[in-house]
């Protein structure tokens, strides 16, 4: 497990070992932030979640403020509003968070949600600071950009990120580090590279994160926090083409269980089961079983067995869908996330 200085804040969650196809056998550490222990700290953002205040480790002596690196969002989609709406929540100063994004619809839609918030429309002066003296350069830049125009992005903005030299994050969908680092035109660029997942919207995210060689402890501290303000779970992985596996698994993972409610909505309602109780019931169950999954000492299988009474309903359930090769489906779905994640990035990165 990593070792870092803001461990009181965190709960060590589970360590879990991973074996590839070749047998290379990898640690991934869960952490899990004490997000449930603090008071509000903000009023004016309902449905953001009451966090802890994020303290973070300067990685860039232009900082005034050490603990609050000045951090700046490239890009003003749905998971930097997510960020950005986690951060403040979490009591982290406004002004030293900066947003990135070209639609003045979209400007003027995070301006009207979160007026603190500093939206610029170019991504020079966002990375540099409008003015030197109260807004320095960026400590930390967030890629949230989609895949599909993030070179031409890394390539427009190199001489200013090569100029300030901030920790870069990278969570554009299975760019590979080394495309990253050859747009920037920067070898010894810190460079971050994460998988967060949709429920990050809704501040329930987990994310897996893989750092470069010349990213320091108190980088991947901060690249934790950041990451931790909109993701129960963060997980790093020792190597990069992990990160396939992370999106296979809990990248793609909602949507699996998307499918898995769809499915059991559309039994209910033919069973005679009203819309909204249908879904109402479909949707709390998988919420309970997921809860009771987390909180419970029992693993996955002893927790099946335990509702699975001989000669109960639940049995002849699962023996019809034991039967129907679920879980071969449900293995093969997962590595097929996989095999294209890594024929996306090399898509994505062969320019
Ligand atoms: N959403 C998820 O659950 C999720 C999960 C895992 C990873 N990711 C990754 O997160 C990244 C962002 O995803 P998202 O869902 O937030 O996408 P998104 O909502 O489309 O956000 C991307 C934003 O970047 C803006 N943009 C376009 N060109 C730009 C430029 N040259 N400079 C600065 N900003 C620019 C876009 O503006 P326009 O609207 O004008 O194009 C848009 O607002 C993606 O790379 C995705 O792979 C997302």
């Amino acid at each position: 497990m990593l070792r870092f200085p803001f461990f009181s804040l965190l709960v060590p969650a589970t360590t879990t070992t991973t074996t590839t196809t070749t047998t290379t056998t990898t640690t991934i550490t869960l952490l899990r932030p004490l997000t449930t222990l603090f008071r509000p700290l903000t009023t004016h953002l309902p449905r953001i979640r009451t966090m802890a205040p994020t303290v973070l480790q300067s990685t860039d002596a232009q900082s005034t403020d050490p603990h609050h690196p000045t951090i700046v969002l490239i890009g003003g989609g749905n998971m930097a509003e997510a960020i950005a709406g986690g951060l403040l929540a979490n009591g982290y100063p406004n002004h030293r968070i900066r947003v990135s994004e070209p639609l003045p619809e979209r400007i003027a839609y995070l301006h009207d949600r979160y007026p603190t918030l500093n939206v610029l429309a170019d991504n020079h002066v966002a990375l540099r600071g409008a003015n030197p003296e109260s807004s320095p350069a960026a400590d930390v830049v967030v890629l949230a950009v989609k895949p599909q125009i993030l070179r031409p992005v890394v390539t427009d903005i190199a001489p200013t990120l090569r100029a300030a030299n901030p920790l870069v994050i990278s969570i554009a969908a299975g760019i590979r580090t080394e495309d990253i680092l050859r747009w920037a035109g920067a070898k010894d660029v810190a460079l971050v590279r994460c998988m967060p997942n949709t429920p990050a919207l809704v501040l329930e995210g987990a994310a897996g994160l893989y750092a470069t060689a010349k990213v320091s402890e108190a980088q991947k501290e901060t690249a934790e926090r950041i990451l931790g303000a909109v993701s129960k779970k963060v997980a790093w992985v020792h190597k990069e083409e992990l990160l396939d596996a992370v999106t296979a698994v809990s990248g793609s993972g909602p949507a699996y269980f998307f499918l898995v409610m769809e499915a059991m909505e559309k039994a209910a309602l033919d069973l005679g089961l009203s819309p909204d109780v249908a879904k109402d019931l479909t949707i709390q169950t998988c919420l309970g079983a997921a809860k009771m999954a987390q909180t419970s000492p029992d693993d996955l299988a002893t927790l099946r067995r335990k509702v699975t009474s001989p000669k109960g309903t639940t049995e002849a359930a699962i023996n019809t869908m034991e039967e129907g090769g679920v879980r071969r489906v449900i293995e093969a779905g997962v590595r097929a996330a996989d095999a294209r994640g890594k024929e996306l990035a090399d898509l994505f990165g062969k320019e």
